[in-house]
């Protein structure tokens, strides 16, 4: 009796245990699966596993945010900035016009993410949009303090449309500088132009280089793109920079996916793929500094100049990937 009880008991401790293992597994299985495909939430933000902060930097124009007809409010900031800085630590916005700079300021606050923006005073060839950006800009200053401020640029390719002359940007340059110091900040103060403007001579007047170098308007072939790029602003502005003890960046550098092409570059999405697949993670490893062009599309330049223009947008314009994110960190 006892001798045929114990292995009976012996058998159901044995079938428990497999089911349990068994179930354990599948319960694994099933949880994996669930999971792998749900995102996980921190600080509000929806983490995307296929987004990597592999960018150094990326040029962000908030949508409606062209003065007078303002229309972005700090939600559709905050929610740009939630995706944003999945794929960067740093962003470089245009001007000051409709609280672009606080609302992305603020969102950064508030989303505690670790990010810095280069925020610009937009110069075209009107005092009273210098002033309105100017006075905007110190404002913001005071508001948010230097520390999400990684440097101002005092307009972007103002002289390629030759709104000003040079004497002027470098005054501009030079006052704005100045007055950042005399409230006790230390902020670098530059401006961005194509690289074909940016002369020994502006790069005397800025605390760092920053030019706009474009293998698209190079009319280069997408395969020769990430090459050309490192080639013409090693070549053109870093080495020159360098030699005056000046630190340069690539304010914008990027491709189209819509429009015109000029020469050997055609705007698509596969090319866009092959210049992020090309371009990124070399650049990273060469520790060379850039901001991507650009975070999303702006529809309002294909109505006001091109479709080419207006379709340079890493995210589309509801904020999502229009191609594969390469996965290496930017430093
Ligand atoms: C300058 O801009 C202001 C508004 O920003 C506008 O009212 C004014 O007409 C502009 N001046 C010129 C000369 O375009
Ligand atoms: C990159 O460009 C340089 C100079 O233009 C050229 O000598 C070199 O062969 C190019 N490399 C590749 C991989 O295309």
């Amino acid at each position: 009796m006892v001798n045929t009880k114990t292995p009976r008991r012996m058998r159901n401790i044995i079938i428990g245990l497999v089911v349990v293992i068994v179930l354990a597994v599948v319960g694994g299985v099933i949880g994996y699966l669930v999971t792998r495909n749900k995102k996980t939430s921190h600080n509000g933000i929806t983490i995307d596993p296929n987004l990597h902060q592999s960018f150094w930097g990326i040029n962000y124009t908030p949508l409606k945010s062209q003065y007078p007809g303002c229309g972005s409010k700090q939600q559709d900031i905050t929610d740009d900035i939630k995706v944003l800085s999945q794929l960067t630590s740093r962003l470089r916005l245009y001007g000051m016009d409709c609280n672009q700079a606080d609302y992305t300021l603020q969102a950064i606050q508030d989303l505690k993410v670790n990010m810095q923006v280069i925020l610009t005073i937009w110069v075209d060839g009107n005092q009273t949009t210098y002033q309105r950006q100017y006075d905007q800009f110190f404002s913001v200053l005071q508001r948010f303090g230097p520390n999400q401020i990684y440097g101002v640029s005092v307009g972007n390719e103002a002289f390629f449309r030759k709104e000003i002359s040079h004497q002027q940007l470098y005054s501009r340059i030079s006052d704005v500088r100045q007055k950042i110091q005399g409230l006790g900040y230390h902020i670098p103060v530059t401006t961005s132009d194509l690289g074909s403007n940016y002369t020994p001579e502006l790069i005397g007047q800025v605390d760092f280089s920053m030019a706009n170098v474009h293998p698209y308007f190079a009319g280069t072939l997408v395969k020769d793109a990430a090459n050309w790029t490192f080639s013409y602003f090693q070549e053109n502005i870093a080495r020159q920079s360098v030699a005056a003890g000046k630190d340069a960046i690539i304010s914008e550098v990027g491709w189209a996916t819509q429009g015109d092409p000029d020469q050997g570059a055609v705007a698509s999405v596969p090319n866009l793929q092959t210049f992020l697949d090309t371009f990124l993670c070399q650049a990273n490893q060469q520790k060379v500094k850039y901001f991507w062009f650009e975070a999303m599309d702006e529809p309002w330049k294909t109505q006001q100049f091109t479709l080419l223009e207006g379709n340079w947008g890493l995210l589309t314009t509801d904020r999502k990937p229009k191609a594969t994110i390469p996965n290496c960190q930017a430093s």
